[in-house]
């Protein structure tokens, strides 16, 4: 050090006595020289000027070549190039830089490069970028005989291109992860196509997605790349435990060059099975939340940089995000299956609740009815003649019971027509439509397509419970002429359409609307008709275009043609 300073020294004093304005001003005196006039030129560039022989050695150089590299003229002429320029004992050559020099001397044309070059400036290691340009010197016989190098100091450029290709470069990648995150909201979709796309992009092919679980309080690997079973199978972590577990506690990334010799590592002995050396672990954190840890790694002590960690740590804020979504989604997933089988489990209690009471209503109430009505007949043709007062009052209360037996009736097949399970769909249909919108002056169109035949009784029931809820809203609120009803029995579904000429309704605002217990058919429908993984459109045209509900629910077996 101490060797190399004074030397500095020396080199800087060497300069004093030909210093570049004292040469500048003299040689503006002395303009008659014109060699002296030119070295004053040369002398005053910014850019460092060079004249190389054959043999790479140093034959001039300007001003600035010394003050850059902080040498005498006498430590620079007469040197290699590639010594003073590079400190190397040899010419450049690819990978490392093309050398400009060479190219000049070969051809005996001007070569362009651009090389990086180390400077010591005040005894710290500077990273320069020089724009360098050799062109060749030829004699009389065009011979090449030395090659002058100017070279410009283009640092500030180079650096800030590597810095818009660095941010283009991270834009790039996270773009990438957006995109293969947001293609599916399934967990372990997302997790294994953001693993896959970061090892891309960091060019590794190592790693893992480690979630964490809150009712074991541990962090464990949810998908892995280039790692063991063993690796991955045989532990968790604890919160603080090993190099995972701290970065899921403390909420900070660790980079490790070497995790096979790290002492925060908790099981060394699977590191070292594994063969890991470079290591990353970065948390994956939505809002104030840490969900897990996203770990690259390598089998080379190949260190990640510190734009390495700035990049992963943004790939694993996008992933928090996926991550976070794709967890809701399985809850609100989970919670709709819940109510699915809540609301399955609700209808088939409903129906069978209805079924029951229609028994009763028909076993015991209608069967009192009809015996009452009977008596009722036989008591007033037993009246001796004269009392036709009572006799007529006893035939208005046999009218009576027969009239009420008649709604009992009605009753009893809105509650669960025997004809849907004696008969099936067609003819229970038909009676909903005479019933519900024939005696409502609603003409009715009953069409069937296909091979007519008996459903499962759920399917039967979902669609009767449809139709019957679709023809009391005709009825009740459409002020229709005319339906339309069709049953198409296709070989792997049974589709619906019910029809109506009448007013017409907004759909979204019936449906949205708050004005409940109102209002609930047409989500009674919706519900029935998803709960047969089926399908129900319901299209209205309000200000008298009618309404059109379509429903097509599949079978999962395949009806043979006849
Ligand atoms: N075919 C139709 N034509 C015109 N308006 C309709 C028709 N079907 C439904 N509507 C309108 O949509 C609203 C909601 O219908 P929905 O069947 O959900 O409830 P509701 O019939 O009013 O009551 P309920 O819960 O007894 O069925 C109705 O109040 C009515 O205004
Ligand atoms: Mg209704």
């Amino acid at each position: 050090m101490a060797q190399r300073t004074s030397q500095k020294l020396a080199a800087r004093e060497s300069r004093k006595g030909s210093s570049t304005s004292d040469e500048a001003s003299d040689s503006l005196k002395a303009r008659g020289n014109p060699a002296t006039y030119l070295q004053a030129i040369i002398n005053s560039l910014e850019d460092e000027l060079m004249v190389i022989d054959r043999n790479y050695r140093i034959i001039q150089a300007n001003e600035a070549v010394l003050t850059r590299h902080e040498k005498s003229r006498q430590e620079v002429i007469g040197k290699y190039c590639y010594d003073i320029s590079h400190g190397l004992p040899e010419l450049c050559r690819p990978p490392r830089h093309e050398c400009p020099l060479k190219a000049a001397l070969e051809t005996g044309k001007p070569a362009r490069a651009t090389h990086t070059h180390i400077y010591y400036v005040r005894d710290e290691k500077q990273r320069r970028y020089l724009d360098i340009i050799a062109s060749p010197i030829t004699d009389s016989q065009g011979n090449v005989t030395a090659v002058v190098e100017l070279m410009r100091d283009v640092t500030e450029t180079k650096e800030m291109e590597l810095k818009v290709a660095e941010a283009h470069r991270n834009l790039l990648a996270l773009n990438a992860i957006a995109t293969v995150v947001g293609q599916s909201l399934d967990l372990d979709t997302v997790l294994s196509n953001a693993l896959d796309k970061t090892l891309k992009i960091m060019n590794r092919n190592t790693g893992g997605i480690l979630l964490w679980d809150e009712e074991r309080r541990m962090l464990c690997y949810r998908v892995h790349h280039g790692l063991s079973k063993e690796y991955v199978q045989g532990v968790c972590y604890r919160s603080g435990e090993g190099v995972a577990g701290r970065v899921a506690q403390t909420g900070e990334s660790i980079l490790v060059e070497d995790i096979s010799v790290d002492p925060r590592v908790a099981y060394p002995g699977l590191i070292n099975a594994e063969g890991l050396r470079a290591f990353a672990s970065v948390p994956l954190r939505a809002k104030e939340k840490i969900l897990g840890v996203l770990n690259i790694a390598s089998h080379e002590a190949r260190k990640f940089s510190s734009e390495d960690i700035q990049l992963l740590s943004s790939i694993a804020a996008q992933i928090a995000i996926a991550v976070e979504n794709a967890m809701l989604h399985q809850e609100v997933q989970h919670k709709d299956e819940i109510r699915g089988e809540l609301l399955r489990e609700i209808f088939a209690i409903q129906e069978e609740e209805r079924r029951r009471i229609a028994r009763e209503l028909h076993d015991e109430t209608s069967q009192a009815l009809a015996s009452l009505a009977a008596n009722l007949e036989a008591a007033a043709g037993m009246l001796p003649y004269g009392h036709d007062e009572v006799k007529t009052t006893l035939r208005k209360t046999e009218h009576l019971a027969i009239n009420v037996l008649d709604e009992i009736h009605k009753l009893i097949y809105e509650l669960r027509p025997t004809l849907l399970d004696d008969l099936g769909l067609v003819a229970a249909t038909r009676w909903l439509a005479d019933n519900n919108l024939g005696v409502a002056g609603v003409t009715v169109n009953l069409k069937t397509s296909g091979r007519e035949r008996r459903l499962p009784p759920q399917l039967e029931t979902t669609l009767f419970r449809v139709i019957q809820e679709a023809t009391y809203n005709i009825a009740r609120h459409a002020y229709a002429k005319n339906a339309d009803i069709t049953l198409h029995f296709k070989k792997r579904a049974i589709v619906v359409h019910v029809r109506d000429d009448g007013e017409g309704f907004d759909v979204e605002e019936a449906i949205s609307s708050k004005d409940r217990p109102r209002g609930l058919g047409l989500l009674g429908m919706k519900e029935r008709v998803k709960l047969t993984s089926g399908i129900l459109s319901i299209r209205s045209r309000p200000g008298g275009g009618g309404t059109e509900i379509d429903v097509e629910i599949p079978l999962n077996y395949e009806v043979p043609s006849e």
